[in-house]
């Protein structure tokens, strides 16, 4: 086994977009795990957009990265030592290893995973994206057959689970994403009835145009990914009773500019007067539901009746490089860093 481990740390906190600068590659003397303890050797990590916000130092519902700690992330990975009843060394476990190569943690937020299942997807599609999707079209979309639902970066792991859960609901299911390849995927993979691509308009109003011809009917459930211009061309089209599950706003994560111009006010006066439900959810308050959504999702992902697609970097010193990618759209599918 090799003495040596690799993480990458928080070098400075960036400015809009992160750049290569302000991560940092460490090599340092792997730890050793104390009582109750297991060191784990990752084989695979997550990449998220919510990492963005950690790398800020704003009060948010969860605490930031401190300026040289390890990023942090879910990893998957084998336990090579452990002092801790329960796990043995080979065991196939997920839990918080962040951006490192190994890992020495408690057990209590650690899970051993199913072997049968390739581990990336304990990351996606079984993991913590997949979970936000059916837990938030379940408890704030409320779908509805022969409604419409639209929803923005979605041929990620949220979009891609939200339009597929949809499309079983019998809802018409637009999806909106980068470039005409994942409009594609979104269609042919993931079976959208139709797709926008956000990078062929230049502003809200054309946008929008695009929208309503995909969404003849309107829009019941609009899933809230991204924010900025695709909130601002939807909302308009949202029918009376509509459903806005608030779940990320990935446009505004490094930053808000445009001409400063603020149109939210008349955006949200939509809300009011359309009676509008906006729920703001974050997935952590729900994880008790897991083993529902793993024993209700898992048999669907295995006969292929749920697909997934994911983003393979390889190797620690390509996360970086990744992230910032995935943050613009670089990704096509769950990003994963395989070590
Ligand atoms: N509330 C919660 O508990 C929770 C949990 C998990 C995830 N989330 C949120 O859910 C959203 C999706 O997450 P994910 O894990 O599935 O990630 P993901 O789809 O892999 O996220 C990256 C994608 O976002 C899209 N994007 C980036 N900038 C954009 C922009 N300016 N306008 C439109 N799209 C843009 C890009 O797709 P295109 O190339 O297609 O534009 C990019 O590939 C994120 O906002 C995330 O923060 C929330």
């Amino acid at each position: 086994m090799t003495d040596t481990m690799t993480r990458i740390t928080l070098a400075r906190r960036p400015k809009g977009l992160p750049t290569p600068g302000d991560f940092t590659l460490e090599t340092s003397k792997v730890p050793t795990p104390g009582a109750d303890e297991v060191l784990i050797a990752v084989t695979h990590l997550s990449l998220d957009p919510y990492m963005r916000g950690r790398m800020d130092d704003a009060k948010s519902y969860a605490p930031s990265v401190d300026i040289g700690g390890t990023m942090t992330g879910q990893g998957v990975g084998r336990i090579i030592t452990s002092n801790a009843d329960g796990f043995v060394p080979g065991d196939l476990v997920i839990g918080a290893t962040g951006w490192a190569s190994h890992a020495v943690l408690p057990t209590d937020g650690l899970r051993k995973l199913d072997e049968a299942l390739p581990p990336s997807t304990a990351l996606g599609v079984l993991g913590m994206p997949g979970m936000t999707a059916w837990t938030g079209l379940r408890e704030y979309g409320r779908p509805k057959a022969g409604q419409t639902l639209v929803i923005g970066a979605a041929t990620g792991p949220v979009g891609a689970m939200v339009g597929q859960l949809a499309k079983a609901a019998g809802m018409r299911t637009v999806a909106v994403a980068g470039g005409p390849e994942k409009c594609r995927l979104a269609v042919e993979t993931f079976g959208f009835d139709a797709a926008v691509d956000h990078r062929a308009y230049d502003d809200a109003a054309s946008l929008r145009r695009a929208l309503a011809e995909a969404a003849p009917d309107g829009v019941d459930i609009y899933w809230e990914n991204v924010g900025g211009k695709l909130l601002e061309a939807v909302v308009p089209l949202m029918n009376v009773g509509g459903r806005v599950p608030v779940c990320g706003m990935i446009a505004w994560y490094a930053g808000v500019d445009g001409d400063g111009t603020d149109r939210l006010p008349g955006l949200w006066r939509s809300v009011l007067v359309k009676r509008l439900s906006v729920n703001g959810f974050i997935i952590f308050d729900h994880w008790d539901k897991f083993p529902d959504f793993l024993s209700e999702v898992a048999p669907k992902v295995a006969s292929g009746e749920i697909t997934y697609l994911e983003d393979i970097a390889k190797g620690l010193e390509n996360a970086p490089a990744a992230f910032i990618a995935m943050l613009q759209g670089g990704n096509t599918g769950k990003q994963i860093v395989e070590l």
